[in-house]
């Protein structure tokens, strides 16, 4: 993770054609990789996500056959995690802080902010695919509070004119209310 103050980053394109079918052959290697490196699955989750974005079906479906677990405990890993998703996310990734020392900063107000200039609740994605907006918990840079983590880069301190300041530089919050 990326630390930053008023800078902003490039942001990486994730692949997310969802009508192709998924190529299944980084997943065996990724679980071979794993299982020689004695990693847990929460570690090959997070390496299968970093490959596709997400957790599609079919890849999770292929590692409980390859590593002979339960569909049910990877189901339960990915959805116990707010790191996973389970459904295509978007180009870029805004994530909002609302541990307790940033909420009592602020945090619920830059969640609101953003929920109307992209018209998305955390947890969505913009009908565009631009931006996905996800709520976590504390990300242990309580000082910086609030905190908001565009593309990976942490950016503390946060006020509403930074927040405008981060979608701008993406191309992203036309909606308004
Ligand atoms: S509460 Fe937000 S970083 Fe700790």
């Amino acid at each position: 993770m990326r630390f930053a103050c008023n800078s902003h980053s490039g942001g990486e394109t994730t692949e997310r054609d969802e009508t192709m079918t998924v190529d299944l052959e980084p997943v065996a290697r990724l679980c071979q990789e794993n299982e020689e490196r004695g990693d847990s699955l929460v570690m090959l989750l997070q390496e299968v996500q970093g490959h596709y974005g997400y957790l599609p079906q079919e890849v999770i479906r292929e590692i409980g056959e390859r590593l002979e677990v339960p569909l049910a405990h990877l189901y339960a890993l990915a959805t116990f995690y707010r790191s996973f998703s389970l459904t295509p996310r978007g180009e870029h990734e805004i994530l909002v802080c609302t541990g307790t020392a940033c909420h009592v900063r602020g945090a619920p107000g830059i969640i609101d902010h953003l929920s109307r200039r992209l018209g998305v609740a955390p947890g969505e994605t913009t009908e565009d695919g631009l931006v996905t907006v996800i709520s976590v918990n504390c990300l242990g840079a309580c000082a910086l509070g609030p905190v908001v983590v565009l593309d990976g880069t942490v950016h503390g301190n946060m006020t509403l004119e930074k927040v405008d300041f981060l979608l701008e530089s993406i191309g992203a919050g036309v909606v308004q209310t």
